[in-house]
């Protein structure tokens, strides 16, 4: 029975069942985290060959015969610019190859355009007023970066297909809007692809700004749970094909292909943004860890090796994802009081409970022993304006813990419903 169908009496009797459940959690001492999207150990795991594919015997040549131990290369090396410029469709050309995180080359690039301007434009610091436009919910750290360096951050709606295009191309009139952060693959953490109609949106538009810069993260860009993935339009050659090839920065990484603390991250845009970006790096280092590109060049020789190593990790994180979503199922439908989504693919659930809950769910998960994203994380600023989103991420947790994780949760959503329909 839904619960805004039922009377005092029943919501009292339900709340008295739901709080003896959860006040069972105590007594099991749980340590379970459901917070960030980070890979479980068994994940880690399918990368071990990583730690023996370069070392005396093997050599430390790539193709090219380059010695990777030594310093140069500053874009990384032509095995990899291939295979990130297949991962983001674009060629091998545009491509640099940088250090373990995509996230340090997003920040380096608004670091970037705030002391020096973009492709010869006026250093963004210079300018009075700077806005960012946030698609939320969205990811924490991407909003993080953009407040760090001083920009209002604008909430833009997420709908079913993606950023709301309307409200982007208003925003984009205002010549002090600089960018759009993007995850358009199973975004972070809707979980939902971008559709055809929202890329190609994207890539025509005509900012105010002309330093103006499409973030397309694509963290996710090949991380299907399910044999049947979600498709992407290529948004580079949409960019192209709009005349707009300097609009877009792509963005992707191998952290959750091999390891997230030793991977690989690339940025990939037209060659005007790739030499603009260059000038800086000159100045910033003399070259990569090269060693650790050839050993991800050694075990992902191409996309087929890419798309072995991806089923293996989604043969493990499937059933996570399918245990937590059974289990919202099972307590959650009934009672009618919370959504969420089902992704295909990346890390993440997005859960919506009954608007000035999810505070108080993440409180009552927390007090039982499990921590999950902190509410509100999603949105700019940390603030949730209906204190509704809570981001689930089952991939860590052990997948014999997961079922009582989404338990707690469950149990968690039902006694924060219960209490303020009975407050
Ligand atoms: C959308 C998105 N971008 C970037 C990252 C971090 O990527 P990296 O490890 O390459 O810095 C994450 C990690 O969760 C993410 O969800």
């Amino acid at each position: 029975m839904k619960y805004n169908e039922m009377s005092r009496q029943q919501l009292e009797q339900e709340f008295a069942t739901v709080k003896k459940e959860y006040e069972q959690f105590f007594d099991l001492h749980l340590s379970l985290d459901m917070s960030r999207g980070k890979p479980g150990f068994e994940n880690a795991d399918l990368s071990e060959d990583l730690s023996c594919a370069v070392n005396r015997e093997t050599g430390y040549k790539n193709a090219d015969g380059t010695d990777c131990r030594n310093y140069g290369g500053l874009d990384g090396l032509t095995e990899l610019k291939q295979l990130f410029g297949a991962i983001l469709g674009v060629p091998s050309t545009q491509v640099i190859v940088g250090g373990n995180s995509s996230l340090n080359l997003m920040f380096d690039t608004i670091a970037q355009a705030m002391t020096h301007g973009v492709c010869g434009g006026k250093p963004w610091f210079t300018e009075e007023k700077r806005k960012f436009l946030c698609p939320a919910p969205g990811y924490d750290r991407h909003f993080g970066v953009t407040e760090y360096f001083g920009f209002e951050l604008v909430t833009v709606p997420m709908t079913d297909e993606g950023p709301d295009m309307d409200a982007v191309e208003e925003w984009v009139k205002d010549p002090t809007v600089k960018g759009i952060w993007c995850v358009p693959k199973y975004s972070n953490p809707e979980g939902l692809t971008y559709s055809d109609a929202v890329v190609r949106r994207m890539a025509a538009l005509r900012p105010a700004a002309s330093d103006f810069r499409v973030f397309w993260d694509n963290a996710y860009a090949v991380h299907d749970l399910y044999e049947q993935g979600d498709s992407l339009l290529d948004f580079y050659a949409e960019c192209e094909r709009a005349g707009n090839p300097d609009l877009c920065l792509l963005f992707t990484s191998t952290s959750k292909i091999t390891f997230p603390g030793a991977g690989v991250a690339a940025v990939a845009a037209s060659p005007a943004n790739i030499s603009w970006l260059k000038n800086r790096m000159t100045y910033q280092t003399i070259g990569p860890d090269k060693i650790n590109q050839l050993r991800h060049a050694r075990i992902l020789r191409n996309m087929d090796d890419v798309c072995a190593q991806m089923k293996r990790h989604a043969a493990l994180l499937r059933p996570k994802f399918d245990c937590v979503l059974a289990e919202m199922d099972r307590q959650l439908a009934d009672p009618g009081i919370a959504r969420w989504s089902k992704p295909k693919g990346g890390y993440f659930i997005s859960l919506y409970v009954p608007n000035g809950c999810a505070q108080r769910v993440w409180k009552l998960c927390a007090d039982v022993g499990m921590v999950l994203t902190k509410s509100g994380a999603t949105y700019p600023y940390g603030k949730d304006p209906d204190d509704a989103n809570l981001r689930i991420a089952p991939s860590f947790p052990p997948v014999e813990e997961i079922a009582r994780a989404a338990e707690v949760l469950c149990v968690a959503v039902r006694y924060a419903a219960l209490e303020q329909l009975l407050s």
